[in-house]
């Protein structure tokens, strides 16, 4: 029986992958080379470091340690001006009824991202409350697809995997939930996520009763 949701932040609660994507290829045209959304499904759901790490061995340039930290925080930098401009209304649709409902109906509500900036990010939407536990980058050390993210998430919230929906929009996020022994929700299209348990296109599909028959 499902008892809680554990909800990826961006791609699933609103749409930051967007700006995310926005970030990494205004810095790979700034190296030169340039990157396509087919590439940019693969970067989602991967820490900030292993993002760019990737992105330089696509594009075949080379990076001491100290210079991949400062591009790092060159893109970061991009990324927290796009996500000035967000207000709540910003949260993808469906979303804010979802959580209103779940925890009307006493189910525990997680984050599991890896981004550092999903705080920030959660006030801006004006939803860090729904949240009784965020797990983020900042408190994991392993990146999905390890399932270190809901499962710390699931301990903090005091319920089994098996007891609990993960919902994600990336390929390494779903694998990760799969990993972890929790029914896994793909939000995006069944060609990216088809390993996923369900596939939605996104949370404005999905209800509580839908979840309680899970
Ligand atoms: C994930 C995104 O949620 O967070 C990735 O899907 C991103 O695209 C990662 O790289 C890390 O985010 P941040 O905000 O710490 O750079
Ligand atoms: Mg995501």
């Amino acid at each position: 029986m499902i008892k809680a949701c554990i909800f990826d932040l961006d791609g699933v609660i609103t749409d930051t992958a967007e700006f995310h994507f926005i970030a990494w290829r205004k810095l790979a045209n700034s190296l030169n080379f340039d990157f396509n959304k087919e590439f940019n499904e693969t970067l989602k759901g991967v820490s900030r470091i292993d993002s760019l790490e990737m992105i330089l061995k696509l594009g075949g340039v080379e990076k001491t340690d100290a210079e991949i930290q400062e591009l790092a925080v060159i893109k970061n930098d991009w990324y927290v001006d796009l996500l000035k401009g967000m207000t709540q209304d910003d949260a993808l649709p469906g979303v804010r009824d979802l959580l209103i409902d779940l925890k009307a109906k006493g189910y525990k509500i997680g984050l599991g991202s890896a981004s550092k900036n999903a705080v920030p990010v959660l006030k801006f939407l004006d939803m860090l409350d729904f949240f009784e536990v965020i797990i983020d980058g900042t408190k994991t050390t392993k990146g999905k697809p390890d399932p270190q993210v809901f499962q710390m998430g699931a301990k903090a919230l005091g319920v089994k995997p098996e007891d609990t929906v993960v919902f994600e929009d990336a390929l390494s996020g779903v694998q990760a939930a799969l990993n972890g022994g929790f029914t896994a929700v793909g939000c995006g299209s069944p060609e990216n996520l088809g390993h996923a348990h369900h596939v939605v296109a996104g949370l404005n599909e999905v209800t509580e009763e839908w979840i309680s028959k899970l």
